[in-house]
């Protein structure tokens, strides 16, 4: 590798990863605990070679385009929807993501928040640490069954399929909705397909696994919500946008659903004094359906590998951009 490549880290990642980058590139690395602002970034990428960023990083097409000598975008994340993707396209930009090796950690989490909303363990341990755990109560902080019950994932990808396998070890009926079909999956889970307003009207547990465009932007809104179950529970580890807060919070509010747990949000971070934080049928955690140490190590790596491909004009091994290669 030539050591002439100069790229941009914008926060300091998992040292699997920093090591390759260091090994064969110049490194500007931001040390700050937050993301660098906008200003730094298009100061940085005007001289850049490569830019490995994080999604708390707006990439947006006046960014891209400050990065005149840009070859390679890499993303610590599987999602990218803080990159504009059609002007890294445009311009010919690779754009690398981190599919896969977070999978198993964030279907992990979506189902840690599903039971910890369904026994509202939060609660428990408030309770607990509030010095108000005076006896065994017959009517104390009564949940709902997860067992037997009927779940409804929103986007049967990589995340939402092996959210379906641990569902299945829980005996529950699984709806799912996706822009495509699945019939394999269909035969070998036991999944049902069903339009989106049924599996809202059907599931006790309605769990988020689409990636954010504009047609999921606010997929779960006053209508959606409207639909489902007053017994029923929304868990989102997809992204904020996905659902729209403000009638969410009219939703847990006015009973018009029981509980949501919420690993992502909408804005991002929640501030602490925003009404959704103090519900007590609301569990917010901060983003952190990946953090497991081998699922950050691997996407460190990964995120790694695709800068490195793509300063040496190679094809990225996880690209979310595949269509810039057509353009030759
Ligand atoms: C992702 O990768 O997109 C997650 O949201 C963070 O790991």
């Amino acid at each position: 590798m030539n050591e002439k490549y100069v790229v941009c880290v914008t926060r300091r990642i998992p040292e699997a990863g920093l090591t390759m980058v260091h090994s064969a590139c110049q490194v500007r690395l931001w040390e700050g605990e937050l993301p660098p602002p906008k200003e730094v970034i298009l100061r940085e990428v005007a001289d850049c070679d490569g830019l490995l960023c994080l999604l708390t990083d707006p990439l947006d097409a006046e960014t891209i385009a400050a990065g005149a000598r840009l070859r390679v975008i890499s993303q610590f994340a599987v999602g990218v929807d803080n990159v504009d993707l059609q002007a890294a396209t445009a311009r010919g930009i690779p754009v690398g993501h981190t599919p896969g090796v977070l999978t198993e950690a964030t279907a992990d989490m979506a189902f840690a928040l599903l039971m910890a909303a369904a026994r509202r363990i939060p609660e428990g341990v408030e309770r607990v640490r509030a010095g108000q755990w005076r006896t065994w109560e017959p009517l104390g902080l009564l949940g709902a069954d997860v067992w037997g019950a009927t779940l409804g994932i929103v986007g049967l990808g990589r995340i939402g399929t092996a959210v379906a396998r641990r569902a299945r070890g829980f005996a529950m009926r699984m709806l799912y909705y996706d822009r495509t079909r699945r019939p394999e999956l269909e035969a070998e889970l036991g999944l049902e397909y069903a339009p989106l307003d049924d599996l809202l009207a059907q599931a006790d547990f309605v769990t988020l696994h689409c990636p954010l465009t504009p047609e999921t932007h606010h997929v779960i809104g006053e209508r959606a919500l409207q639909r489902m179950k007053p017994r029923a529970i929304l868990v989102n580890t997809a992204r904020g946008p996905v659902v729209d807060t403000a009638a969410l919070l009219r939703a847990l509010q006015e009973g018009w659903i029981a509980a949501a747990a919420l690993d992502v949000t909408d804005p991002e971070p929640l501030p602490a004094d925003h009404p959704l934080v103090s519900l007590p049928n609301c569990i917010v955690v901060p983003h952190i359906a990946s953090a497991t140490v081998t699922a950050r190590n691997r996407m460190a790596v990964m995120a790694a590998e695709n800068l490195l491909a793509g300063l040496r004009g190679e094809r990225l091994p996880y690209c979310a951009n595949p269509e810039v290669y057509a353009k030759g």
